[in-house]
């Protein structure tokens, strides 16, 4: 009941969350990716509908069933996200960028399989943009959530990202520490807001984090 689960305060709501990774092909039969399940990012999907939300959950390839009840928009690669997140992004209250989105893509994607040669091969990755950012720069009354997976100076680097894509709070996580991460089913999170106030939360399945991040939401609304 304290996190929110039993109650429908986002009734009315309309709520963008991305999930999972994206795919960016180098051939027909070949990718690059970023490890991601969309665990948490469905967790959030389900549990704002739960709370009256209407949802538009934006997702690369995962292996879950997407909740019913919610505006499900499959895509693939970062720049098919980038196209979904800004069609739907007048309409939304709040955004939450759980995705593991591909920070580059192949400049080429072929055609046809690539065949094997001699010696090696070298891949040109260009920029893809950073969606994230784009939305701190036109969010107007907006909440806008951003996640990181860091491996170091997690602290740090949530914030300065905070400071850079003009979010409203940062849903921080180390990834090296056991039960925090990809494909686990239990994080641990660090919530830190654009003033620097930093809550701890200790290993939680991805649902209760899902509710004490939507109750931090539902604070700033
Ligand atoms: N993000 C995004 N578009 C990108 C890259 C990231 O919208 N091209 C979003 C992610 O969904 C996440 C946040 O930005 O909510 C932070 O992603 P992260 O990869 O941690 O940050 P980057 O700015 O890409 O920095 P780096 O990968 O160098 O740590
Ligand atoms: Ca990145």
């Amino acid at each position: 009941l304290e996190l929110g689960k039993e109650k429908k305060d986002l009734e009315g709501k309309k709520v963008l969350i991305t999930a999972g990774p994206t795919v960016e092909a180098i051939d027909p039969v070949r990718f690059i990716t970023n490890h991601s399940s969309g665990k948490m990012g469905y967790a959030l999907a389900e549990a704002a509908s739960k709370r009256g939300a209407s949802v538009t959950l934006v997702s690369g390839p995962t292996k879950i069933m997407p909740p019913s009840n919610i505006n499900f928009v499959p895509i693939k690669s970062t720049l098919d996200m980038y196209d979904a997140v800004m069609k739907h992004f007048p309409q939304q209250d709040v955004i939450i960028k759980s995705a593991a989105v591909a920070d580059y893509r192949p400049q080429y994607s072929a055609e046809k399989k690539i065949k094997k040669q001699e010696g090696d091969l070298t891949l040109t990755l260009v920029r893809n943009p950073d969606i994230l950012f784009e939305l701190g720069q036109i969010k107007e009354g907006k909440i806008l959530v951003g996640f990181a997976a860091e491996t170091d100076h997690v602290l740090e680097y949530a914030k300065e990202k905070i400071l850079k894509k003009n979010l409203d709070f940062i849903v921080a996580n180390d990834v090296t520490q056991e039960g925090a991460g990809f494909g686990t089913d239990t994080n641990i999170v660090y919530l830190i807001d654009k003033t620097e106030n930093i809550t701890k939360i200790d290993k939680s399945s991805k649902t209760e984090i899902a509710h004490h991040i939507l109750n931090k939401v539902k604070e700033l609304l």
